[in-house]
């Protein structure tokens, strides 16, 4: 776990990192781009971190990949590259940089690692999980195949190295019908998300088998809620992330990946957009969208909160939280999220 005292007093030896208004003043071009939902006197205390994290990534030959459930300050502020799995994973095969720092949760960064064996990956906070990744061991790949012998797995990016490694092909929430319905026979075991998995079987020509995980925060939302929220403000789109329920996708105008979401708001600029997912998405978009008014409530994703300013600059300046993936499981999992990409691609044309 990480020391914060530790780590503060690191970080007090070497930046002056006192909140500063002349700091704000110096990047007030980055604060304009979130300007609607970080208050002034908040970012005179992120400035000093932006400006420091971003002069370290250039000494260090680092790029920062970020996820869109990243804050406002870390999306905007210091990114090189935002996106959901499937374009961060994309953008990790293209990485010319040395380091990647991979601002989003752990096995992002393994992913990162897998299709970057020679390159430095560094995790701000090695504890930031997931409970999807969490919920499934290569054990429980190995019992799936022998409830449904000869079915191909296909496991979300959610899952660790270990467990892409025993798959035959990952999928995101971007490409994972498209993935299944290419796979050969009749039936198709996904793993780890039952809800992701129920609601891709809705859509697909093949039956689709499950493992019992579910994600901690997009399971908390319900249809009742939902019905409740459009009959109070009838005008609200509902967008949802497909490892919500399916009844909740059945309450949705659209559903897609945390890309496809932002992409669906910018082509239709609704007056009223409730995100069904977590609290940042709707944050990192206010700006570029001021027309439209996004509706609470939202859920916050606890392990992806753990990625700050702070941890990422100690990070850089320790290159410390370095993901190592053993090389024999990572030639595995490198097979598996390849296939996946080159097969996206090929489905794209
Ligand atoms: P996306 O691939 O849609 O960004 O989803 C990742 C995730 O963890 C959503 O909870
Ligand atoms: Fe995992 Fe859910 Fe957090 Fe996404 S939102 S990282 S699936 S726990």
């Amino acid at each position: 776990m990480l020391d914060a005292l530790n780590l503060r007093s690191v970080l007090a030896e070497h930046y002056d990192l006192a909140p500063s208004v002349e700091a704000a003043e110096a990047t007030r071009d980055l604060y304009a781009r979130m300007d609607r939902v970080v208050p002034p006197a908040d970012w005179a205390v992120y400035a000093p971190y932006v400006q420091a994290i971003n002069a370290l990534k250039k000494q260090r030959n680092a790029v920062i990949l970020a996820h869109n459930y990243m804050t406002p300050e870390i999306y905007h502020g210091i990114a090189d590259v935002v996106g959901d799995s499937l374009q961060l994973a994309i953008a990790a095969t293209r990485v010319e940089a040395q380091v990647i720092v991979q601002c989003g949760v752990h096995f992002m960064a393994e992913t990162s690692k897998v299709l970057n064996p020679e390159k430095t990956v560094l995790i701000p906070d090695p504890a930031a999980g997931c409970s999807l990744a969490e919920s499934i061991t290569p054990e429980g790949i190995a019992e799936m195949r022998a409830k449904y012998p000869g079915a191909p797995v296909v496991s979300y990016v959610n899952t660790t190295a270990a467990v892409k490694a025993a798959s035959d092909i990952c999928c995101t929430s971007a490409n994972a019908l498209q993935i299944v319905d290419a796979m050969e026979g009749d039936t198709v075991i996904m793993t780890p998300d039952r809800y992701l998995a129920q609601n891709v079987a809705k859509l697909s020509k093949k039956k689709v088998v499950w493992w019992d995980g579910s994600c901690i925060v997009h399971e908390l939302y319900t249809a009742e809620d939902l019905r409740a929220y459009r009959e109070h403000d009838p005008e609200v789109k509902i967008i949802a992330h497909p490892e919500c329920t399916p009844d909740v996708v059945a309450e949705a105008d659209y559903t897609g990946s945390t890309s496809g979401i932002v992409d669906w708001v910018h082509r239709h600029k609704p007056k009223k957009a409730m995100l069904v997912t977590e609290c940042s998405m709707a944050a990192n978009i206010a700006d570029e969208l001021p027309e439209v008014e996004f509706a609470k409530p939202c859920n916050m994703c606890p392990y992806m909160k753990k990625i700050t300013l702070e941890k990422i600059l100690f990070a850089l300046h320790t290159m410390s939280g370095e993901v190592e993936v053993d090389p024999a499981i990572a030639g595995k999992a490198r097979v598996a999220v390849e296939r996946m990409i080159d097969l996206s691609r090929s489905l794209a044309r």
